[in-house]
């Protein structure tokens, strides 16, 4: 779970950071060059494999694991008062990623899967003809729902994040008491920028559509 977990919030930087080209002012055309580059690349479709792998091996391996818990204990507590030695979050991994996977299956139907196989309008750019993707995004954000839909997806990765960030160290051996306040604060700073950022996306092209 440790390193896939690290692998995928690696994954959510790069994401991330080729988003943010969805607010260049420049009617997609960076934003659509990137898109066309990283449906193409050799080197990043292979990595985009290793990516999907990852997501099938961490959310199997959850199941499994959740599974091997509850067979652990058959018996059930009579007392349970898990607040008293853990969070909140920790406490509800499985339904924080049950939330991103159901966001997960929407996300890549309605962008990923349209790019690869959707029959989306193509532009052209100094010569070079490519899929006009931007415009797919654009469109979709121009609901509010499905822009409170991305939001609220975000708030789910942001608490699944603040666990899964500093547990991810945990099991890796990295418990320190030297290191933990740094490994916290850098994964609860990580886990409210980078959902936080997803987030401001599709709000910041939504208002612009109004
Ligand atoms: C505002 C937020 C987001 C936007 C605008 C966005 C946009 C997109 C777009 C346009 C694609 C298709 C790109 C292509 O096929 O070239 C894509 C693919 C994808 N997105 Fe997102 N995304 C967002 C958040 C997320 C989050 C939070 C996750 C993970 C939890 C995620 C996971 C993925 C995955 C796994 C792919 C497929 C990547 C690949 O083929 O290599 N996205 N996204």
């Amino acid at each position: 779970m440790a390193l896939t977990g690290l692998f995928l919030i690696s994954f959510l930087v790069v994401h991330l950071i080729g988003n943010l080209q969805l607010l260049a002012n420049d009617g997609g055309e960076s934003f659509n060059l990137y898109a066309k580059f990283m449906t193409t690349n050799p080197v990043i479709k292979t990595t985009s494999y290793l990516l999907y792998a990852t997501f099938i091996i961490h959310i199997v391996w959850a199941i499994l694991l959740s599974a091997q818990n509850r067979k652990a204990r058959t018996v059930r507590y009579a007392v349970t008062a898990g607040s008293t030695n853990s969070s909140w979050t920790s406490r509800n991994m499985g339904i924080l990623g049950t939330i991103i996977l159901v966001f997960l299956i929407i996300h890549l139907k309605n962008f990923w899967y349209e790019m690869h196989w959707g029959g989306i309008a193509k532009v052209v750019y100094d010569g070079v003809e490519v899929k006009d993707l931007y415009t797919v995004v654009e469109v979709a954000y121009t609901q509010w729902w499905y822009v409170a839909f991305y939001v609220a997806a975000m708030v789910g990765v942001m608490f699944h994040l603040f666990h899964g960030f500093k547990s991810a160290f945990q099991t890796l051996g990295l418990n320190h008491p030297k290191y933990n306040p740094v490994i916290n604060t850098i994964g609860t700073l990580f886990s409210i920028i980078v959902p936080g950022a997803f987030a401001a996306i599709p709000i910041i092209m939504y208002v612009k559509s109004v």
